[in-house]
Parts: structure tokens; sequence; C-alpha cells
């Protein structure tokens, strides 16, 4: 029971319209491109110290992060940052690595079909370790499928996986999170690193995009 709340995480229903953008703050020039707070900075802070003792509850004494690049780094930054402090105000401490792999597959503000791996393919240091992968979206889960098969092919010892959100999506597959921070209905969402086109990373709420902020920054 005490665990309930890993696998959906907290649940954003349908209907949320997100917060008012004059209830916090957000950078001036975005005001127009962004329609709604949709999930507050410290919302995603105060969930991520708590996927941080999902984490240190489940792993042993080593712990190997591979940090999905470009969306996933402040949500990785962040729980390893909890990790770290958890470790020190306790008698467990994680051993933890962290390493990164680029992906990319979104234009605009749809998922292209194959898995771009950017940088380095060979993760033969996951060898015998026990890993987590960190993720900021998790969708239609066919990005994410195909990386655990690339990550499976060097052996690790176990392998789990953190997505800060998961969306609602049609006919989605099995869910592959384990530990899960947000579940939200199936729109675009940026900030928190999240990007539209490499835009947006730079706000620090995840919000969702307007219409004019997608024709704006479309490529
Ligand atoms: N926002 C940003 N990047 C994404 C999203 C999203 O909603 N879904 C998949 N990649
Ligand atoms: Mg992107």
């Amino acid at each position: 029971m005490e665990n309930a709340g890993m696998k959906r995480g907290i649940v954003i229903e349908d209907d949320w319209p997100g917060f008012s953008l004059d209830l916090f703050t957000s950078p001036e020039h975005y005001h127009g491109d962004i329609h709604s707070v949709y999930i507050p900075h410290g919302v995603i802070m105060d969930r991520v110290e708590r996927l941080a003792r999902y984490v240190m509850q489940d792993f042993g004494s080593g712990l190997t992060v591979l940090c999905v690049l470009k969306g996933g780094y402040k949500f990785c930054a962040d729980l390893v940052e909890f990790i770290e402090v958890l470790g020190r105000n306790s008698n467990k401490y994680l051993e933890t690595r962290v390493e990164f792999i680029r992906l990319k597959s979104y234009l605009n503000d749809q998922s292209t079909e194959e898995l771009h791996i950017i940088g380095s393919r060979d993760l033969s240091f996951l060898r015998g370790k026990s890993v987590l992968i960190v993720e900021a979206i998790v969708d239609t889960g066919k990005t994410m499928k195909a990386l655990l098969k690339h990550v499976e092919t060097f052996q690790p010892q176990m392998v789990k996986v953190a997505g800060l959100l998961v969306k609602r999506v049609p006919n989605m597959a099995e869910n592959l999170t384990d530990y899960v921070g947000f579940e939200i209905p199936n729109r675009f969402v940026v900030g928190y690193a999240l990007d539209y086109n490499e835009y947006f990373r730079d706000l620090n709420h995840i919000c969702v995009i307007s219409e004019t902020g997608k024709l704006k920054y479309k490529v």
C-alpha cells in the first residue's frame, strides 16, 4: 500500500485547466505563448523528492542513472540531488553515477517514428549495473520500449524507469514506467526542460503552450 502512488503518480484529470499565469512568475517574453501553469515548479520539486524515496527503497547500494537528454536534465539533476540528500541524512547511501544519452523523437508537437540516438550508442558501462533510466515524458511508450531494448543488450543487472510525466494516450501499451511523477492528459506541455522546437526549456513551471506559441515557434 505504501507505494500505491508509484505506478500512476499524481493523476491530473482531463478537465484540469491549470493555474492562471499571473498567479506565479514566468518570463515576460513567453506570456502570449503559454496558456496556463499546468504544474507549478514547487509541486514538481515536492513530487521529485518523493520519487527519490521510492528509488532509495528499491535500489541496493549502487545506482547508475541514465539521463535521457535533453528534456530529462532538470528532472535528473533534481532527482539525483534529492537522493544524495537522503543519503546524507540516513544510514543508507546510494553510490550514484550519472550517464547521459541523447534522444530525439519530436518535431513541432508530433512524434516522429524512429528512435534517434544522438551521440554514443555504446552503453557498455551498464553491464552488471543497477540502472535507472530518467526520462521527462513517456507517452506512446515507443521510444521507451526501443531504449529499454537497446539498454538490455548491454546486460545490466536491473533496469527501472523514472518518468516525470506519463501521458494518458489512446491504446497505450503497458506502462513501462516504474516511478511516475504525474499522469497527465494527452496535451503538449513545455517547461522544466521540456521543449517545443527547443523553446520553453527555460520555464521553471510545466505549462501548456498556446496556439500563438505553437505558430510562433513552428519549424
Ligand atoms: N512536451 C515536450 N516534449 C514532448 C512532449 C510534450 O508534451 N511529448 C513528447 N515530447
Ligand atoms: Mg523535445
